[in-house]
């Protein structure tokens, strides 16, 4: 074990350092979703920034669709050096030995954008970036998609709808748990073999933010999807550690600058391209859209508010408490926000 752990560091080191020995700096950028995704577009806008400030000293090779590796192969290969930057999901940072990431996949914890990105850009993300060092990777942004939604071939209203489906989660234990504890039957299956194992009936559904939904042309062999925002799927963009720790330090510093350029345009498109994509899925009239009540939302959200103390020892039960406590400060500052200021009330005095 310690053997191969050596050699994948000096595999690491060594193609870290073929990437800058011919002067140009090469960043394989790898991802598993279409180039017309929040994710997709956003490593554009970094591959254009990067190398307009770098001036030709860095050039970034951007694979999409996983079309170099799948799911589990990709975080394998940025660990060996193989690819230098990859955004993978949050949820699939659990099989790399940091569990801590589930936090983002505990349904309904997050009830919007403010609380996730109050949690995310704050102590916590730094904490789960910091975790990440002893794996040979450095975290560099955090990318949003959105919220997901639910699909199948058949109607899902209830918690009772979804009872005996088949539905493909990402691996995550949370995501098995949130299926088991809706019913259903949670398959593992890398992204890119979604749309076929629909196709083919190997399983009955999924979940996903609508860009990815439409983009993989799911709306093509799924009858169904409810809009059940119950939870989220976000991006963490890595690198490879000993590829980055060896990089000059003004090119480091041009790359921060490009990530963050990167990160806003992204945090700008990503709400916007799921509400296209929804648009679309409408009018391509293959999958009936629906939306759940409150009575029926409040019912899926009692079944799996359980998952939060049932992975408090995993996630660490002290995330857990801040993400609860930053969403009860944001609902307390909106409600205040509704409220007119109390300079408009009339006065009591004489
Ligand atoms: C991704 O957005 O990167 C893929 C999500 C998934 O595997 O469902």
């Amino acid at each position: 074990m310690q053997l191969r752990a050596a050699l994948v560091f000096v595999l690491a080191l060594g193609i870290s350092g073929m990437a800058h020995a011919a002067g140009e700096i090469i960043i394989k950028f790898s991802h598993v979703v279409a180039p017309d995704t929040p994710k997709g577009q956003a490593a554009e806008r970094f591959k254009q920034v990067a190398e307009k400030l770098t001036k030709g000293k860095v050039r970034v090779e951007i694979y999409p669709n996983s079309q170099l590796y799948k799911d589990r192969e990709e975080i394998e290969a940025l660990q060996s050096g193989a690819v230098q930057m990859l955004a993978p999901s949050l949820s699939k940072f659990g099989p790399m030995g940091v569990p801590e990431f589930q936090l983002f996949d505990l349904p309904f914890l997050f009830p919007n954008q403010e609380v996730l990105h109050r949690v995310m850009d704050g102590e916590v993300g730094k904490k789960l970036f910091a975790k990440l060092d002893s794996k040979g990777v450095t975290g560099l942004a955090f990318w949003d998609n959105g919220f997901k939604q639910m699909s199948s071939n058949k109607p899902m209203h209830s918690v009772s709808d979804l009872n005996g489906l088949k539905m493909r989660i990402q691996s995550s234990k949370v995501l098995s748990a949130q299926m088991k504890a809706l019913g259903a039957n949670p398959q593992v299956m890398a992204f890119s073999e979604v749309y076929t194992a629909l196709q083919q009936g190997v399983v009955d559904g999924t979940e996903n933010p609508v860009s990815n939904f439409y983009t993989q042309k799911m709306h093509e062999v799924q009858k169904h999807m409810t809009i059940s925002n119950h939870g989220y799927l976000g991006y963490a963009v890595i690198v490879n550690k000993a590829f980055w720790d060896g990089l000059p330090a003004d090119v480091r510093t041009a790359l921060n600058q490009a990530m963050k350029e990167a990160s806003n345009y992204e945090s700008f498109i990503a709400q916007k391209d799921n509400d296209a994509a929804l648009a679309k899925v409408i009018a391509a009239k293959t999958t009936t859209v629906y939306y759940l009540t409150p009575a029926e939302r409040a019912e899926w959200q009692k079944t799996l508010l359980p998952l939060q103390k049932e992975f408090e020892s995993v996630i660490g039960a002290d995330l857990i408490k801040i993400a609860n406590a930053t969403a009860a400060e944001v609902a307390k500052e909106q409600a205040g926000a509704a409220k007119p200021p109390a300079t408009l009330k009339p006065s009591t005095k004489k």
